[in-house]
């Protein structure tokens, strides 16, 4: 354990990572999260077995300029997830990571998600299924209970069958129960009480494996605080909803020496996916709902969101609205 917040520069991409969230981390995010940090792991929104194996879309397209990028599943058939773990390590992803965490009802009705926590022997036999057909990493994201089954001993059961018999190396955990029934999701990730020392008795418990911590971390000093217990931390919302705050990972995480990027800079350097995306029929407000948040605390934050929310959905809007917004931040401050 070690107390220093001086990151050393090789630290692998799952020490800090922006969770897998649905509607939220779709390919036009990542791409934009890849520009505010090169070493951030960043995670798809959850995919379903039959979705993969039986929509319409391609459900895996991704941006080379991802990397590192981890694909979440959604599941608990052996045999699909084996045949989508074969697929994303043929497409390139670097990582293939179970949803054990979701406690919505669709979720519940497909047995998979958060209520696979009671069955721990199946997702062993998920987990096994995946590494036995891939040789990229095959990770767990999960809760520290479900319902009344709680107890650290019951987290410690799921752990050692999903580490031993499913031989699963790396586990996120969202420090906080789920009640599968009775509160919507959302309330589940704001009701049951976090628990971060019951994260860190783990890795005390399970050294031998990596254990990222997710749940409520709003800054980088939390953050850091966390890496002294635990090898990663997962960052949910607070990435989403403010993204400057990825502008300082690499830094003060990875140890990086390269310059911190302005904001501003930072959508500059989009305009040329966005005129990418467009020419193949995207809409410009799906592309930019995602850098609403960019300028958080920054004198005309307020009136960039509005000139964007106001603009990007009109007909023919192309980069000129973005730049145009770009304007309320940056004239008369300069700051930027
Ligand atoms: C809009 C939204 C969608 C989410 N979708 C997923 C998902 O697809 N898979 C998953 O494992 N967790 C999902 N989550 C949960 C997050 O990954 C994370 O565990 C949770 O938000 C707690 O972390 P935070 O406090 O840093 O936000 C979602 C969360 C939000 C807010």
């Amino acid at each position: 354990m070690t107390t220093s917040h001086t990151a050393p520069a090789t630290r692998p991409a799952h020490t800090f990572s922006v969770a897998p969230m649905l509607d939220w981390t779709d390919r036009h995010c990542r791409y934009f999260h890849r520009l505010l940090s090169r070493q951030t792991l960043l995670y798809t929104e959850m995919v379903t077995t039959g979705a993969i194996i039986h929509g319409k879309g391609d459900y895996l397209a991704y941006s080379e300029e991802e990397h590192p990028v981890a694909l979440q599943l959604g599941g608990s058939d052996p045999a699909a997830l084996a045949h989508c773990a074969r697929l994303a390590e043929e497409r390139g992803y670097d990582e293939v990571n179970l949803n054990v965490g979701c406690p919505s009802d669709r979720v519940q009705n497909g047995m998979f998600g958060a209520c696979l926590m009671g069955q721990a022997g199946l997702v062993a036999d998920c987990i096994k299924a995946m590494r036995d057909v891939v040789s990229i990493p095959v990770t767990v994201k999960t809760r520290i209970g479900i319902d009344d089954q709680d107890s650290y001993a019951f987290l410690c059961d799921f752990i050692d069958t999903v580490s031993g018999r499913g031989e699963c190396e790396v586990f996120t955990i969202h420090a906080r129960k789920a009640w599968l029934s009775g509160l919507s999701p959302k309330e589940n990730r704001e009701i049951p009480p976090l628990d971060y020392p019951r994260v860190y008795q783990l890795k005390q418990d399970f050294p031998h494996l990596t254990v990222a911590i997710n749940g409520g971390v709003k800054t980088l000093e939390d953050a850091k605080a966390h890496l002294t217990h635990l090898d990663g931390v997962m960052m949910g919302r607070e990435a989403y909803q403010n993204p400057g705050i990825l502008l300082q990972v690499d830094r003060e995480i990875f140890g990086s020496d390269d310059e911190v990027r302005a904001g501003v800079d930072v959508v500059r350097a989009l305009y040329p996916y966005i005129e990418a995306e467009l020419a193949r029929g995207t809409y410009l407000g799906h592309i930019t709902r995602h850098i609403l948040g960019l300028f958080q605390g920054i004198p005309g934050a307020r009136q960039w969101r509005r000139y964007l929310s106001e603009n990007a959905h009109k007909a023919g809007a192309d980069v000129g609205v973005v730049e145009r917004a770009l304007q309320c931040v940056i004239a008369p401050h300069g700051a930027l």
